[in-house]
């Protein structure tokens, strides 16, 4: 086997500036543009860092109202692209259908040159909501909803027509602050799939799409999901002590720990965990946020190995009444503001990105008419 390239996943090295956050820096932890994850998280709300993100500062009142105004009124599907909604199997996974939907938008709203790159990325904030529960209801009730909600939040709006139902205060603030923890990560692997996209000129429909596929793995967003199903396969906390100890054994890992820059800890786990213990509280299935706990802790003796923000997330969405499924999805609606911001930043001063490679493969090779090769 070829000898591994030092750096292989170009980890550790600088691949462009960024002025939009610090992740794991010494000093500065989590931030975007300045202001700490704990901050955001305690004091605003998403619609306000997806501002701060793509505006590049925080909104006066009165910007304010008019940017919520603004997200509301771009919650309307084109009946085309509800045509094709319709036709997505229920058996598809809910990150297609965004890849799908987010695809099909830029067919029928094309971003052209790049003057209202603004509008472009708040219209793509508001309507991929709007996408996956129109498809849920669509696919699972045979309902053709309408999705023009009054609700203020994005987390509200989601709630209420994936629910059909209307969400409490509570349930809002814990969607809303999963949607911040999520907004903005550095050059993680689909922000980087994002700038890449962008780098060749390309649009900004194309690069959210781009980052969607990439956000989809196990080993990136999709882990919220995988953390679930793994969580869900335990019954008690002593069945997860011993569960998780089998899987290290025969070399599994395990989803929704460790992380590719932070080494001690993710600072969003504390905030995410808080909220999902206070769901529990009045959730159905509690012995859920048990197991969790049970499963970082033997993570922390046996590997130690901490838990990042996609291992609370599985439980506190499920302490929501999201389906396990949804939970990437709702990566993908908090990420969009980050995807959309480093978009903007690499149009603001590009090059393409075309790094270099190492040939491991043979030095020359003797060509074989068709007929002789076996
Ligand atoms: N479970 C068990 N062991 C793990 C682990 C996990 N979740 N994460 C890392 N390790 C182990 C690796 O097996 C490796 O051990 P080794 O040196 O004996 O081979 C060591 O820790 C280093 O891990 P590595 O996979 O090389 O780190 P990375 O920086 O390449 O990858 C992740 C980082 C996030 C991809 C990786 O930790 C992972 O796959 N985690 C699970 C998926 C996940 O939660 N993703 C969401 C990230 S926010």
């Amino acid at each position: 086997m070829t000898k591994k390239l030092e750096g292989a996943g170009l980890r550790g090295q600088v691949a462009g500036q960024t002025a939009l956050s610090t992740v794991g820096k010494e000093g500065k932890g989590l931030t975007y543009r300045g202001y700490a994850i704990e901050t955001l998280t305690e004091k605003s709300s998403f619609e306000e860092v997806a501002y701060l993100l793509l505006y590049g500062k925080l909104p006066n009142q009165d910007e304010f109202v008019h940017y919520k105004q603004k997200l509301k009124q771009f919650r309307k599907l084109p009946n085309d692209l509800k045509l094709v909604l319709a036709k997505i199997p229920k058996s598809t996974h809910p990150m297609d259908v965004l890849r799908t939907g987010c695809s099909m938008l830029g067919n029928l709203e094309p971003e052209g040159d790049f003057k209202n790159q603004n509008d472009t990325a708040d219209r793509i904030l508001s309507v991929l909501p709007s996408i996956m529960t129109y498809w849920y209801r669509s696919s699972h009730f045979g309902e053709d909803i309408e999705t023009l909600t009054d609700h203020d939040t994005i987390g509200g709006h989601f709630l209420s027509l994936l629910t059909n139902s209307e969400p409490s205060d509570e349930q809002i603030k814990a969607l809303d602050t999963s949607l911040i923890c999520y907004a903005e990560h550095g050059f993680n692997a689909s922000t980087f799939t994002a700038r890449t996209c962008a780098s060749t000129l390309s649009d900004m429909h194309s690069c959210i799409t781009a980052a969607i596929g990439t956000l989809r793995g196990p080993l990136h967003g999709g882990a919220n999901e995988a953390a679930m199903e793994m969580i869900e396969q335990f019954s008690s906390r002593d069945d997860a002590n011993v569960g998780i100890k089998v899987m290290l054994e025969n070399k599994e890992k395990i989803m929704g720990f460790g992380h590719a820059v932070y080494s001690n800890e993710d600072p969003r786990n504390k905030i995410v965990k808080a909220w999902s213990e206070r769901l529990s509280k009045t959730a159905k299935n509690p012995i859920i946020y048990e197991i969790s706990e049970e499963i970082e802790k033997v993570m922390k003796e046996e590997k130690n190995l901490f838990a990042n923000t996609d291992f609370y997330m599985a439980s506190a969405y499920n302490f929501l009444g999201i389906p396990t499924p949804i939970f990437t999805p709702l990566f993908v609606i908090g990420r969009t503001s980050g995807w959309a911001a480093n978009v903007m930043e690499q149009r603001a001063d590009n090059r393409i990105i075309r790094p270099s490679e190492e040939y491991v493969g043979p030095d020359s090779a003797e060509w074989i008419d068709i007929k002789d090769r076996v």
